[in-house]
C-alpha cells in the first residue's frame, strides 16, 4: 500500500484492492492515523462494511447474542461460529478478518488455544484470532504468535469472564489501573498484534495506547484508543431496549425493517402486491425468449 489514506478506501474498486494486513494497522499507530472496525457474522453486512471501507472486520463471539439469540457470549461453539467466519471472509477481499475464539475453546492449554485457532484459519479463512483474558493467557499468545497466527488479545472487561467478574463491571479502575498496563506491556512482549480494551476509563486507555507499540482498539475505553470497535447491530440501531453507554447508534435499521416489513403486510391484505409486474402474464414472446 502506498499510502495510509488507502485503507479507508480510494478510487479503486474493493477488487483492485489489496488485502488489509498486520504492518498496515501498526504502520497507522505509527502514524497517529485511527481505525474503525466493526463486528460482521454474514454476507451482506460483511460486503456493506468492506465498500464503506471499514479494514478490520471481527466475527465476534457476540454471534451468541446477535444471531443465535442467547443471553450472552458463554453459549457459542466453534462449529456455530466457523460458518459465520466463512461467509466474511469468503465474501470480502479486503478487510483483515478476525474470528472470536469462543469460551472453552482455548483457555484450557496453548495446545488447545493452537488447535481452535487452525480451525478457524484452516476451515474459516480467518486472518487472526481473538482471546479474551488477562496474564493467565500470556502461554496462549506465544504459542500462537510462535505458530505464525496473529492474536488480538481482550483485556479490560471480558464477558466470557462475566460470571467471575460479577456482570457488566468497568475494568481498571483505582489499584488495578497499574495492572491493566502492566498485563497489556506482557501481551506486546508475548507476540500480539494488538489489544481490545473494553470498558476501561478513558486515561487508563490512553495511557496503556502510550505504553504500547501495538495498536488498541476500544469500545468502552475513550477516544484515545488506536481505534474503536463496535457490534453493528448496536451501530447501525437494529437492536433494541437497554444499550450499553458505549454504544453510539449511527442508523435506525430496526424502524426501517419494521416500516418495510408493515408496508409488506399492508400491500399483501390490501391486494396491492403481486403488481402485474412481478407476475407471468400465460403468454410473453420476449420472455419465452430470455428464460
Ligand atoms: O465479540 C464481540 O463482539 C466483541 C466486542 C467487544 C467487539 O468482542
Amino acid at each position: 500500500m502506498s499510502d495510509t489514506t488507502s485503507l479507508y478506501g480510494n478510487n479503486q474498486s474493493p477488487e483492485q484492492q489489496s488485502r488489509i494486513r498486520i504492518p498496515h494497522l501498526q504502520r497507522m499507530k505509527a502514524l497517529g492515523q485511527k481505525w474503525a472496525m466493526l463486528t460482521a457474522y454474514d454476507m451482506y453486512a460483511a460486503s456493506i462494511f468492506e465498500e464503506a471501507g471499514i479494514p478490520v472486520l471481527l466475527v465476534g463471539d457476540s454471534a451468541s447474542n446477535n444471531v443465535f439469540g442467547h443471553e450472552s457470549t458463554l453459549p457459542v461453539t466453534v462449529d456455530e461460529l466457523i460458518p459465520l467466519v466463512r461467509a466474511v471472509s469468503r465474501t470480502t477481499r479486503r478487510p483483515l478478518v478476525i474470528a472470536d475464539l469462543p469460551f472453552g475453546s482455548y483457555q484450557a492449554s496453548p495446545e488447545q488455544c493452537f488447535h481452535t485457532a487452525v480451525r478457524f484459519m484452516k476451515e474459516a479463512g480467518a486472518h487472526a484470532v481473538k482471546i479474551e483474558g488477562g496474564v493467565e493467557m500470556l502461554p496462549q499468545v506465544e504459542k500462537l504468535a510462535r505458530s505464525g497466527i496473529p492474536v488480538m488479545a481482550h483485556i479490560g472487561f471480558t464477558p466470557q469472564a462475566e460470571h467471575q467478574l460479577g456482570g457488566y463491571r468497568v475494568q481498571g479502575r483505582g489499584q488495578d489501573a497499574q495492572r491493566l498496563i502492566e498485563s497489556a506491556r506482557a501481551f506486546e512482549a508475548a507476540g500480539a498484534f494488538a489489544l481490545l480494551i473494553e470498558m476501561v476509563p478513558d486515561e487508563v486507555a490512553t495511557q496503556i495506547s502510550a505504553a504500547v507499540s501495538i495498536p488498541t482498539v476500544g469500545i468502552g475505553a475513550g477516544v484515545g484508543c488506536d481505534a474503536q470497535v463496535l457490534v453493528w447491530q448496536d451501530m447501525a440501531g437494529l437492536r433494541t431496549g437497554h444499550l450499553p453507554r458505549f454504544v453510539k447508534q449511527y442508523a435506525d435499521l430496526r424502524g426501517v425493517l419494521l416500516g418495510a416489513a408493515q408496508d409488506f403486510i399492508d400491500d399483501v391484505q390490501m391486494s396491492r402486491f403481486p403488481g402485474p409486474e412481478h407476475s407471468f402474464p400465460l403468454e410473453n414472446a420476449q420472455e419465452k425468449n430470455h428464460r
